[in-house]
């Protein structure tokens, strides 16, 4: 039976009724025990029902439950030190918001703002990347690259340029790396030529994609031609680490794993573990100092910064830095990749194992030599996801890297905390569904 308040109808989800979480396992009303290696949408990275959290809250609310978001608290200043820690150097100015959209939000109309109070009003249009996800209000999809999400909204979204990712599997030039010329990247080069870089204001992408894309980490060359491109255009560098910030891929933030200083980072999801709601960006300082001296001004939401959700967002953090897990979702991680690597890879609906840290995913096609998709219509994500779920386990959907043609993946992101042994259990249940949802297509 459907969710009674559901809208999604066209969910790749089986109706679950989950009574209890802990750690990283789910415990249904009907008596059942799931393993959720998707960290719920990719969000529980420390793990579900920490009591310090809990006892928190409860200290928290009774201290002071709301303060207008240009105020102050303790709780507050503590997560912006600690967060300057986390972030790259320079980007130690932080707005908050309810969640990754929201961010996502704060961050183009930044990049808007930042060009107009400089004189530059024509640079406004935004270039984003095909494939991509960046949410679900409508400036997120605009800059979104998800057809099928787009799809019922594309006569209101603005007309923004795209290129395609970095994704050598689907290599839209049908080159083959390294002799390719790093061609994604120079394609944003061709782009802004083509719409002239005085009207682009900036490009957006996370970096590395996930939920369109089923992850997929980028050629090493990409990320620096990408920043050197946009330093030399003036446009801003906004990276979107809401699926991947907070130690998803191994580090605390991806673009560590090619020293790269974006001009805004985006970040939501582990940043409270999903023990409350919270997005943020951070942007460079130096950005901030110039449009104070030009009086510009940045309107909040009305639960940016909440005081609950900076106390808990510090609390994550803490946990994180006390039991080591960004060390740990490299370690761990490394051993789930390889594991996943070595019994799946030759499984006949696998195309591509792919990822880093937490951060796995894995393509499922119809003919791994032609790397043909399913058809949609068969809803092969779904049927995975379901027969996953009647062996204990949940791993998160990916679907759409196929662009008109479908694509379907899961990903395999489990919260930081799983036991060694639960490696074991997660291969070798999403092995079971792959072997049943097979049988079922041939
Ligand atoms: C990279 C990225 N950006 C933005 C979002 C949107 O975040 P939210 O669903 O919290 O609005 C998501 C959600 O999955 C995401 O993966």
């Amino acid at each position: 039976m459907a969710n009674q308040d559901s809208m999604f109808m066209k969910s790749p989800y089986e109706p679950l009724m989950i009574e209890r979480a802990e750690g990283a396992w789910l415990f249904t009303r009907d008596g059942r025990r799931i393993l959720d290696a998707g960290a719920g949408a990719v969000v529980v990275n420390v793990g579900q029902g920490r009591e310090e959290i809990a006892r928190l809250a409860g200290e928290v609310v009774g201290r002071v439950n709301y303060v207008l978001p240009v105020w102050n608290t303790p709780d507050r200043e503590r997560l912006c030190q600690r967060l300057a820690r986390w972030t790259p150097p320079g980007l130690n100015h932080f707005f908050f918001a309810s969640g990754g959209s929201e961010a996502v939000e704060a961050a183009i109309k930044f990049a808007l703002m930042y060009h107009k109070v400089k004189g530059r009003p024509r640079k406004k249009k935004i270039i984003s990347r095909w494939f991509s996800y960046h949410g679900n209000t409508l400036a997120a999809l605009s800059v979104g690259g998800n057809l099928s999400r787009r799809a019922d909204y594309e006569h209101v979204l603005f007309d923004w340029p795209h290129i395609p990712p970095s994704y050598c599997y689907r290599c839209p030039w049908e080159k083959t790396y390294p002799g390719c010329g790093i061609e994604c990247a120079t394609a944003l080069e061709d782009e802004i030529r083509r719409h002239g870089a005085d009207s682009i204001a900036a490009f957006i992408a996370e970096p590395m994609m996930g939920a369109t894309g089923g992850v997929v980490p980028p050629v090493k060359e990409y990320w620096p031609m990408i920043a050197d491109i946009c330093h030399r255009n003036d446009i801003l560098l906004i990276v979107d680490e809401v699926m991947t910030g907070f130690g998803r891929t191994g580090k605390r933030f991806a673009v560590e794993h090619w020293n790269l200083k974006p001009d805004v980072l985006i970040a939501a999801k582990g940043l409270t573990g999903g023990y409350i709601p919270m997005g943020m960006i951070a942007v460079d300082d130096r950005l901030i100092a110039e449009c104070e001296q030009l009086g510009a001004d940045f309107m909040f939401y009305t639960y940016s910064a909440h005081p609950l959700a900076c106390a808990i967002a510090d609390k994550v953090l803490e946990i994180m830095e006390r039991e080591h897990l960004v060390e740990r979702a490299a370690e761990v991680g490394a051993r789930l990749g390889a594991q996943l690597k070595e019994e799946l890879s030759g499984h006949p609906m696998v195309g591509d194992i792919r990822g880093t840290g937490m951060f796995w995913g894995l393509e499922l096609v119809r003919d791994r030599a032609t790397r043909t998709p399913y058809e949609p219509g068969l809803r092969v994500t779904s049927q995975v996801l379901a027969a996953a779920l009647r062996h204990g386990l949940f791993v998160y959907p990916s679907i759409g890297m196929a662009g008109k043609a479908g694509g379907d993946g899961v990903m395999v992101t489990p919260p930081f905390v799983i036991e060694e042994s639960d490696i074991g259990y997660i291969v070798r249940n999403l092995r079971s569904a792959l072997d049943e949802v097979h049988a079922g297509l041939s």
